[in-house]
């Protein structure tokens, strides 16, 4: 399951799979990240530095400690790099709030802001001027700035509160920023006290120490999120059209923390998220998770300390759920300030049939670009056969070209990268691939843009052709290429790898929070790799279509600009609740969401409150705010305590004596917990709605729909009905969920709230737990 999962992150995954060659000897000493109390600070110190840097914080006076970063805005303290010694000597020193060891993390659209309900001349895109107020700062590999995507054509000028930088380095130079690059900044000094210098700048045609982007991710990222708009775009012909950003009028401030060799470190991000705030970004998106699929405790986790500082600070952060599904509990970045976003396809595809000597044919998705494959039938081989797993994964060497020469290939998909597995074919004469999905994948498909002619084919499909090919005595197929296909239904789709509910840390808070479109995305893309990744793919393209929960995060990054801009007051709460609450539940047949790994109706564990629609997003009529004493209480509630709360907020908290119950954080979902082994089976949680609608006055009422077969859930809201008015735009009610006892598929329903103009849907998710 991990190994095939593995295959669905993202290139910058590709790249590190294919690169990890020569891995450096473990030093004795490594990178911590320092989290200070800041108020701890000695006035003799001028500066944070110079207190950092002194025998205040090092055990053995001969050896200070050097700073590597020194944070500042969202979280207090520094990184550095230090012996164990060192490192216990800080854990016990009492300005110290926590000490983390620096880890790795990895990165996890001409049509898509279509997609999403936004028209040109309607709504939301008029009413924000595209947001070109508001500056979306992108974590993640840097920027390809010379892309039509960053044109800053009738761009007004850069808002005044603008504080960012143009950081110069190889290839790099201050004019690669204007009106739409705002501020481009890159992060290293982690990821080289890790990997030495040279990992970082060695190569300068490998890599950049310079904002610019040498992988890709970060370029596609960007451009998803608020790329200007770009005439006849098109990756290889495949998705043609005019590609533009979701805030296409929004100014993006890149900030590198992602290295094309070995990922990202934590303190590099965390330096990233510290800059981000301080430069004046209002919106952050991070397409990034943690590799070891093991989710840390919030107040360990660094992203979500840097993020909690961020959000306090009205800063909206989006970040990617991951690309480990269908498995449950899967999803990662869990926090409550987070915005996590999973991904949904879109009503586009790039069909390709598979024909086979008997006549049946089979369709499936390809990217591939080159010459197609002549019309004559060719012999067909499935390697695994014969020669064990690691040939039926075309995994490097396994395959014997007396075999494969001239035929076309079945490769089972895992284990290795998608189009590593295309590149093993060709270099053994192989002339074409079938890639078939395994079990886990279901009949999930995404386009790649392969080195040889080449079709990705459900497990079903996959499992047909392989029979042919062994009950045959000769076997023979080609692959037919039908380029792009609009208009596609059902869409959306939770897509197979989206990574999937319940919330492993706090199931009393459901996530992901919404989908997103993450399939076949196409962006713009950077000059230093090919479409693929591949070292040898030296293909050079402006624009590239990539699939991954890490292509999701921008779309939600790219409305939150355009929701900022439209009501500048609104807290990041309030953008997420408004996203939220009118995400889709239905799809483009106005039937259910469908899981792609399933082929059956989807679940608020899967798409969290829906797919994103934007133009209903713009007014939600009403929304469930929250701030920062409220996320203390749902910290306290989840039994932290007030020390260890303190390290994730930085100022001194206080927990209620009562124990208050998680399920109550004013969350726009509901996710209610029974204890397996306890009696209770009933709950009530509260919840405070705000009218944020154009009438102050407005009477809603409560409707609860229960998913059919849900025959043993009750839900009851008291009151049924909300009056607001000018005086009072915030209005209490209870729901109360009764289940009739625990279930092994998950028990969900609705809760919307209507005044016969906008409907305010929240999931209600129940959840049985075994105690600890
Ligand atoms: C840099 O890498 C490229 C591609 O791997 C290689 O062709 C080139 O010789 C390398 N240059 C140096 C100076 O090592
Ligand atoms: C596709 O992209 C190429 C290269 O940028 C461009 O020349 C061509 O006009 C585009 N085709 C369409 C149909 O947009
Ligand atoms: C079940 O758990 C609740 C809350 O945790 C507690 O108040 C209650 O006493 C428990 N009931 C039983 C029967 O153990």
């Amino acid at each position: 399951m991990a190994s095939s999962s593995l295959s669905l992150f993202l290139s910058l995954l590709l790249t590190l799979t294919l690169t990890l060659t020569n891995s450096l000897p473990q030093p004795e000493r490594q990178t911590y990240i320092v989290r200070v109390n800041p108020r701890a600070k000695p006035t003799i110190f001028t500066s944070h530095y110079h207190w950092y840097a002194s025998s205040a914080f090092s055990s053995d006076s001969s050896q200070p400690i050097t700073p590597l970063h020194v944070y500042d805005t969202v979280f207090h303290g520094f990184s550095a790099s230090l012996d164990q010694t060192q490192a216990n000597s800080l854990r016990q020193n009492p300005s110290v709030l926590a000490v983390y060891e620096d880890r790795v993390r990895h990165l996890h659209t001409t049509r898509s802001p279509q997609f999403l309900g936004l028209r040109t001349q309607l709504g939301l895109w008029s009413l924000s001027d595209y947001g070109s107020d508001v500056v979306v700062g992108i974590l993640d590999t840097g920027v390809w700035p010379e892309r039509r995507s960053f044109s800053d054509r009738n761009l007004p000028p850069v808002p005044a509160t603008w504080r960012g930088q143009c950081e110069t380095g190889p290839g790099f130079s201050a004019s690669a920023c204007n009106k739409k690059l705002v501020g481009a900044r890159f992060f290293s000094k982690g990821h080289s006290a890790k990997y030495g210098k040279e990992a970082v700048a060695g190569n300068a045609s490998v890599e950049f120490l310079s904002p610019r982007d040498a992988d890709g991710h970060g370029t596609h990222t960007a451009t998803t999120a608020a790329g200007s708009i770009a005439f006849d775009a098109n990756f290889s012909g495949y998705a043609a059209g005019v590609a533009k950003g979701v805030a296409p009028k929004a100014r993006v401030a890149a900030y590198k923390v992602c290295w094309k060799n070995q990922g990202c470190l934590d303190s590099d991000i965390l330096a990233g998220f510290d800059k981000a705030v301080s430069d004046g970004v209002n919106v952050i998106s991070v397409s990034i998770g943690g590799g070891d699929g093991v989710a840390s405790p919030y107040y360990l986790d660094p992203i979500a300390v840097g993020s909690y500082g961020a959000n306090s600070r009205g800063v909206f952060v989006a970040t990617s759920a991951g690309n480990d599904g269908p498995s449950p509990m899967s999803v990662t970045n869990l926090a409550p300030w987070l915005t996590t976003v999973g991904a949904g396809t879109i009503d586009r595809s790039f069909p390709a049939e598979i024909v086979l000597g008997d006549g049946r044919k089979f369709s499936g998705v390809s990217l591939y670009a080159g010459k197609p494959l002549s019309d004559k039938m060719l012999s067909i081989v499935y390697p695994g056969r014969a020669g064990g797993l690691s040939a039926s994964l075309c995994m490097e060497n396994s395959l014997d070209p007396k075999a494969v020469a001239g035929k076309i290939v079945i490769c089972d998909r895992g284990s290795s990268p998608r189009v590593a597995k295309g590149l093993v074919v060709r270099d053994a004469g192989g002339v074409g691939m079938i890639l078939a999905n395994g079990a886990t994948n279901g009949e999930g498909l995404v386009g790649d843009a392969h080195v040889l002619p080449a079709c990705a084919i459900g497990a079903h499909e996959g499992d047909v052709i392989k029979s042919y090919v062994i009950s045959s005595a000769n076997p023979m197929a080609t692959i037919v290429f039908k380029g792009t296909l609009v208009g596609v239904k059902p869409a959306p789709v939770v897509a197979s790898f989206s990574a999937r509910g319940p919330n492993g840390l706090s199931p009393e808070l459901l996530k992901p929070d919404l989908i997103a479109p993450g399939v076949n995305i196409l962006a713009a893309w950077t000059d230093a790799a090919g479409p693929t990744g591949l070292e040898t793919d030296s293909r050079k393209t402006e624009f590239n279509i990539l699939s991954g929960t890490s292509m999701a995060c921008p779309h939600v990054s790219g409305a939150a600009a355009l929701l900022k801009s439209a009501h500048p007051d609104w807290s990041p709460a309030a953008i997420r609740s408004a996203m939220m609450t009118t995400a889709s539940v239905n799809d483009n047949q106005d039937e259910q969401l469908v899981d792609e790994a399933t082929g059956h109706v989807a679940t608020p564990l899967d798409f969290g409150a829906g797919h994103l629609n934007l133009a209903r997003a713009l007014d939600p009529g009403l929304v469930y705010d929250l701030g920062d004493a409220d996320y203390v209480s749902f910290l306290c509630a989840i039994g932290y305590d007030a020390r260890i709360i303190q390290v994730i907020t930085h100022v001194p908290v206080t927990c209620p004596r009562r124990k208050q119950l998680a399920e109550n954080l004013n969350y726009p979902s509901i996710s209610v917990v029974f204890s397996q082994t306890n009696g209770s089976r009933s709950k009530t949680v509260l919840r405070t709605a705000t009218n944020v609608g154009t009438k102050p006055e407005a009477i809603y009422n409560a409707k609860v729909e229960l998913a059919s077969g849900m025959n043993g859930l009750k839900v009851a809201v008291r009151p049924e009905t909300l009056s607001f008015t000018k005086a009072a735009r915030k209005q209490s009610f209870a729901v109360t969920v009764t289940a009739a006892g625990p279930t092994s598929t998950p028990v969900y329903g609705y809760l919307v709230w209507s005044d016969g103009e906008h409907e305010v849907r929240s999931p209600i998710v129940v959840s049985w737990v075994q105690p600890m």
